[in-house]
């Protein structure tokens, strides 16, 4: 069953499966609205994750995944007025929305059913405490575990991701282990206390190829060896097929184009996932990688965002009076999928 099913930028749900609707989604987030003041930066955002599944949201730097991904981890600041809901549904079947939970609540449900792993592992470690404490201190914080019991997990859970020689390095600092090591442990740390649902924010970006498949692969094999639900975030086309069974295409705080990742890369409706497709390194049959064709432009400012087509003054298929003119939204295109522009059918055929 496909957890891709609903969005749009209006009010109402368009299911985009052919058949019926999956029932309970584990993250059901509907129309989220996201503005700073009366800049609006994301708008009428809708997207769900079933269990055991990895969504892609794909989009260039500034189109707002990342203040996606902290309003669902209720870790936006008060500075940001947010709307819409963020449905998830508790291990306990309670179903509960994470836009509207008293920060108490909040905080129980972060490292116990939704943990999130950032971009840059240095600032979501603690420079000074040893690794083992820093992963003892997570349990410690939901419920009381015995320092030895959380030791052990600590152990068992760097053994997890791969760490060499784990017992040691619950003694070093942070900043004694590469990159790749501490995008491990932070990883460790995520899972510490097996949630359902893990967003990871660009956690790959730092990291040069070799790692970042390393640890692409690392967190496909988690991810189904503990049946999590997993929302990968990337500004990278190139990697979703690596990693996501469904995949949302963000632009300019809109979702673009969704569906089963398979399906969106072999024929993406949307000129800015062909854009994104073409700008990604891409090799021939050969293996001779194909020249990069860049996106021209870039993502416009929230404050004067253009008028129809947010994407149209970089898009070689705008029609003036049309494009320029008329918001598009997202509409079923069959079989699972969604696309948001104007013109999708004329160029399909
Ligand atoms: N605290 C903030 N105040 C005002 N604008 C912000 C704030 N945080 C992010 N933004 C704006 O929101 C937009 C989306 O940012 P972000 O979610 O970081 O994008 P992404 O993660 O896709 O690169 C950007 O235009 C950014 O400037
Ligand atoms: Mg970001």
């Amino acid at each position: 069953m496909n957890s891709m099913m609903a969005m749009a930028t209006d009010n109402r749900a368009v299911p985009l499966t052919d058949g019926p609707a999956t029932s309970s989604p584990l993250l059901g987030v509907e129309d989220l609205g996201i503005a700073f003041g009366a800049t609006k930066v994301v708008e009428g955002l809708r997207f769900s994750v079933d269990p055991g599944r990895t969504l892609a949201i794909v989009g260039e730097s500034g189109s707002g995944k990342s203040i996606t991904s902290l309003a669902v981890m209720g870790l936006l600041g008060s500075s940001a007025s947010v709307s819409g809901r963020a449905l998830f549904r508790r291990r306990d079947g309670e179903v509960v929305d994470l836009l509207r939970l008293s920060p108490g609540r909040s905080r129980a449900l972060r490292g116990d059913e939704i943990a999130m792993v950032f971009q840059e592992p240095m600032t979501a470690l603690n420079p000074v405490l040893r690794i083992g404490d820093q992963l003892v201190e997570v349990l410690r914080n939901h419920g009381r575990p015995t320092r030895g019991a959380a030791r052990a997990r600590a152990l068992e859970m760097l053994r997890t991701v791969g760490i060499p020689d784990p017992e040691s390095r619950l003694h070093a600092y942070p900043h004694e282990l590469s990159g790749g090591m501490r995008q491990r442990v932070m990883i460790a740390m995520a899972l510490m206390l097996e949630p359902g649902l893990l967003i990871a924010d660009e956690p790959t970006t730092a990291l040069d190829v070799t790692i970042q498949a390393q640890i692409l692969l690392l967190l496909r094999r988690l991810q189904k060896s503990l049946g999590m639900a997993l929302v990968f975030i990337t500004h990278d086309l190139g990697i979703v097929g690596q990693i996501a069974d469904d995949v949302a295409v963000m632009y300019s705080g809109r979702v673009v184009e969704a569906g089963p990742a398979r399906a969106v890369l072999a024929t993406p409706n949307h000129p800015y996932t062909r854009g994104l497709l073409g700008s990604a390194p891409q090799v021939d049959a050969s293996g001779t990688p194909l020249p990069l064709k860049p996106i021209p432009g870039i993502v416009p400012s929230p404050v004067f965002p253009p008028a129809g087509c947010r994407f149209h003054p970089r898009c070689g298929e705008a029609k003036a009076g049309l494009c320029d003119r008329t918001e598009p939204v997202l509409e079923p295109t069959g079989s699972a999928r969604g696309v948001s522009c104007l013109r999708w059918k004329e160029i399909a055929s």
